[in-house]
């Protein structure tokens, strides 16, 4: 399997609770690399453009909004297969259907704030990485 990259984002309902420890420990244990690492607090149109895909649906305001209301840690992660593995350490994006133990399932509230997020594929990863690392030597 490739070595690949992939972007992670604590999201703010996270941080507040204070598990940036342990989902950094989750990913740590499954074997991903953090290769790059900041943290910070989205402006909105720091966060409209890095979900502009979901700029038609109907949960685009509260999408934004919950992610500008506190701050974010954000990551670049590398490993084989990384992008699926993060995302199967993160479960399904409804806390409510995630595998137990999961990232989503053990932090998340709701569908709306559910505690982390993870590219879904080569193309996104690719975007979502240098968008937030814009020009890092990763
Ligand atoms: P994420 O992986 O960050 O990608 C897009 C986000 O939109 C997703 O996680 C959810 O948090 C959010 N989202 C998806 N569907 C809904 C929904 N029906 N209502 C509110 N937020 C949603």
């Amino acid at each position: 399997m490739a070595v690949e990259r992939t972007l992670s984002i604590i999201k703010p309902d996270a941080v507040e609770q204070n598990h940036i420890g342990e989902i950094v420990a989750m990913i740590e244990a499954a074997g991903l690399k953090v290769k790059a690492m900041r943290m910070t607090h989205l402006s909105r149109p720091q966060a409209e453009g890095f979900y502009y895909v979901h700029k038609e649906r109907p949960f685009f305001g509260e999408l934004v909004e919950f992610m500008t209301r506190g701050p974010v840690v954000l990551m670049c992660l590398e490993g084989e297969g990384a992008i699926a593995k993060w995302r199967e350490v993160m479960g399904a994006t409804n806390p409510a259907e995630a595998a137990e133990g999961t990232v989503r399932k053990r932090f998340g509230s709701n569908i709306g704030e559910n505690a982390s997020h993870g590219s879904d594929a080569t193309e996104t990863a690719a975007f979502e990485v240098s968008y937030f690392f814009p020009g890092y030597d990763l």
